[in-house]
């Protein structure tokens, strides 16, 4: 499981992070919302090693992540498919070599089975024989779903999403959810999805953490979520532009 202690982050001066703790079971998706700019990439980026806390813990399967040395913290990796924000591809380098960076890097494979790993993994998220093919060349949906492929490739234990159905239309942001459950029910996979999104929010979440002001506000099931009273939770999940039971136009 991943267990988040006390997390502390700032930029700057500026305090990101204050005091986030967070437990993910393993096997199960756990989704973290929050208002733009709240920190919900930068608690992913702790997650993986990429961003070092001021102070608290973030333990993968009972190993501290900060502080790690570089040669440990790569064994930890290997367990964790990340699909950043705008998917990350690289520009120059085809759809197929994208997917092959990781596993090349971990040498986790031989390089005479990539083609068909590769072409597994494609077909995998509905994008059979576009191996050759550029980012330039793809939509935004169909970056996000070479990036989910790329992810798949490591046959990660953990699968951090950062955002992967924002900016599409509604009906390839469902495919792209059903995809998420898949690959957590079939592949015992353990989900961390960072949405604003409520709709993929409420399909895909086992839990809801919701992140607010540098700290967890609430923490629950889908069902739970709805029916908390917190009037900042409930500004957020319903989209209201003020908090709930100050609506200028008279609320339901
Ligand atoms: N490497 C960095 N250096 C300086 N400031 C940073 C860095 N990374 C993030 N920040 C700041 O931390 C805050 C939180 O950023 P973060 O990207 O985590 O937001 P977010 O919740 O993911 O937002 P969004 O929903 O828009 O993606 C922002 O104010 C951002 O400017
Ligand atoms: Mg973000």
């Amino acid at each position: 499981m991943i267990e988040i202690r006390d997390l502390y982050k700032a930029f700057e001066g500026q305090q990101v992070l204050r005091g986030v703790t967070l437990n993910i079971e393993k096997g199960k998706s756990h989704i973290v919302i929050g208002r733009s700019g709240c920190g919900k990439s930068v608690l992913l980026k702790h997650i993986i090693g990429l961003l070092q806390p001021d102070a608290g813990d973030v333990r993968v399967d009972g190993i501290s992540i900060p502080g790690l040395p570089r040669r440990e913290l790569y064994k930890v990796r290997r367990k964790i498919g990340m699909l950043f924000q705008g998917a990350a591809l690289f520009d120059s380098m085809t759809v197929a070599e994208n997917i092959s960076l990781g596993v090349r890097e971990h040498r986790m494979v031989d390089e005479q089975d990539l083609p068909a790993l590769v072409a597994e993994k494609l077909a995998m998220v509905g994008l059979k024989g576009i191996e050759e093919k550029y980012p330039s060349e793809l939509s935004g949906g169909m970056k996000k779903r070479v990036g989910l492929a790329r992810a798949l490739m490591m046959e990660p234990e953990y699968i951090l999403y950062d955002e992967p159905t924002t900016g599409l239309d509604p009906v390839m942001a469902d495919a792209i959810n059903e995809m998420i459950i898949d690959v957590t029910g079939q592949m015992g996979v353990t989900s961390i999805v960072v949405t604003h999104d409520m709709v993929s929010a409420y399909k895909i979440g086992d839990m809801i953490s919701m992140l607010h002001e540098g700290t967890v506000r609430f923490t629950g099931t889908p069902d739970e979520i709805r029916a908390c009273d917190d009037p900042v939770v409930q500004q957020f999940i319903t989209g209201s532009s003020r908090p709930v039971g100050q609506e200028v136009y008279g609320g339901a």
